[in-house]
């Protein structure tokens, strides 16, 4: 297989949900990610695999992680990478169902499973030994007053000042929180400490620790947090907490910061790119396959970066800069859509081939209602909390997902869309794309 996706890498033919395993490794991007290679539905999970040289030009490799051990016949689960001395280590959660659905074998009955973490290397980021190298390093939670047995999943390596250091989403009495493990050689891992919140979700997926710009933070994804919304109420979040090596206490404030307030966006991962910046990218959810052929896609890299105690998430420079010829038509761009970028007045409402946007009450508010294919069931209007700092946009337009970074990273506001067309109703605009 070799297909080549441009700025955003797509679904090959088949589902795709979160990122995983983002490294920057022996001279490349990889990316990989959850797949069912054999439908455009949610089903067992293997690892699909995606490189790039530049985070602009994408290839995918194919399926990497498959399920082959008694703790991952069900499925390889989401999880991250690090580089050892010279080797790729992917850790993951291997799920085991109590019973298969007869009817989809790929499905689980009663949403009962075993969860394990397990791990898995590489000498070259390419080749996985998926039967003779996997080792299961954390077996199902035994203790449910730590975690569940169930619902631990996602594992999150780094390293820290004398250890490495994993974090995993769990729930204990219908209550997110995070697992902190310790390690000193990635095989043996010691429960440390957990970190939790109040009424923040059911249960944690996806968490991610990590410093940037003297501040510590946890990015992860409660289920049901926002719970007076439609579905997705799934969303999320970034909080800046304390975080203590030796005894694993992790404290997370009362406030966060949603990563994007379109709701689209799940469980992202974060990496550090080739000059050492902190980056994320995200799962995009789509309700329905594109053409009956794919579904899911990958936000653009963002940079987080911290600054008067504000998370700021703005499109990474390897792409953003590379938006540079300028264009008269959404028609002349190709598959890598287009850029708008251009400062909103308060009461302005500008619309993008169909998919509204306006500034009012000094927050930035979309609509897609006629660009959302009929899908009622899912919020169609958003909106940023009031700005600080002006109300300059770019707004990053592909066919099916438009992403409004505001004040270049102040907010971030994306939505999946379907059926855009070529109009654009604004003013005072740029519009480019990417140069060649
Ligand atoms: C988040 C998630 C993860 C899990 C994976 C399964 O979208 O539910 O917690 O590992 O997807 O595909």
């Amino acid at each position: 297989m070799s297909e080549m996706n441009l700025v955003h890498v797509k679904a090959p033919n088949c589902w795709i949900n979160d990122p995983n395993g983002f490294i920057y490794y022996k001279g490349l991007y990889h990316l990989f990610y959850q797949c069912f290679p054999y439908s455009t539905q949610w089903g067992r999970m293997h690892w699909g695999h995606a490189v790039s040289k530049d985070l602009v030009h994408w290839e995918h490799k194919g399926i990497a992680l498959y399920p082959s051990k008694t703790d991952d016949r069900s499925g390889c689960f989401s999880g991250s990478a690090i580089e050892h001395d010279g080797k790729l280590y992917l850790f993951y959660t291997g799920v085991n169902y109590a019973q298969e659905d007869p009817e989809n074998i790929n499905l689980c009955l009663n949403d009962k499973f075993t969860a394990a973490q397990l791990m898995i290397t590489s000498e070259d980021g390419f080749h996985f030994d998926n039967i003779r190298d996997k080792k299961t390093i954390i077996p199902p939670i035994a203790n449910s007053r730590i975690g569940c047995s169930n619902h631990t999943r996602d594992p999150k390596v780094w390293r820290g000042k004398d250890a490495w250091y994993m974090v995993v989403g769990s729930t204990v009495d219908h209550q997110g929180r995070a697992l902190i493990f310790k390690s000193d050689d990635l095989e043996h891992w010691t429960f440390l400490n957990f970190a939790t919140q109040d009424h923040w979700g059911w249960g944690w997926e996806c968490p991610d620790y990590f410093e940037v710009d003297g501040a510590k933070l946890l990015v992860f994804s409660p289920m049901d947090f926002l719970k007076d919304e439609k579905p997705y109420n799934s969303v999320p979040i970034c909080s800046q907490v304390s975080f203590n090596e030796e005894t694993g206490e992790m404290k997370i404030p009362d406030d966060y910061q949603m990563l994007d307030y379109g709701c689209d966006l799940y469980a992202p991962q974060s990496t550090t790119d080739q000059e050492g910046r902190r980056m994320l990218t995200a799962w995009v959810r789509m309700p329905e396959a594109v053409d009956g052929r794919w579904n899911g896609m990958f936000c653009i890299p963002r940079l987080v970066e911290v600054k008067d105690g504000h998370i700021y998430f703005r499109p990474h420079p390897a792409i953003a800069e590379r938006f540079t010829k300028s264009i008269t038509s959404p028609k002349e761009a190709g598959e890598a859509g287009y850029k708008l970028s251009l400062t909103m007045e308060e009461g302005e409402e500008i619309s993008i081939g169909g998919y509204k946007l306006g500034l009012s009450g000094g927050r930035i508010h979309a609509d897609r209602s006629g660009v959302f294919a009929g899908h009622d069931e899912l919020k169609s209007q958003f909106e940023t909390p009031v700005l600080r700092e002006g109300s300059h946009l770019d707004i990053y337009v592909d066919a099916n997902f438009i992403e409004v970074y505001i004040n270049n990273g102040e907010y971030v506001l994306s939505n999946t869309v379907y059926g855009l067309t070529d109009q654009i109703t604004a003013k005072g605009y740029t519009m480019t794309t990417l140069a060649d």
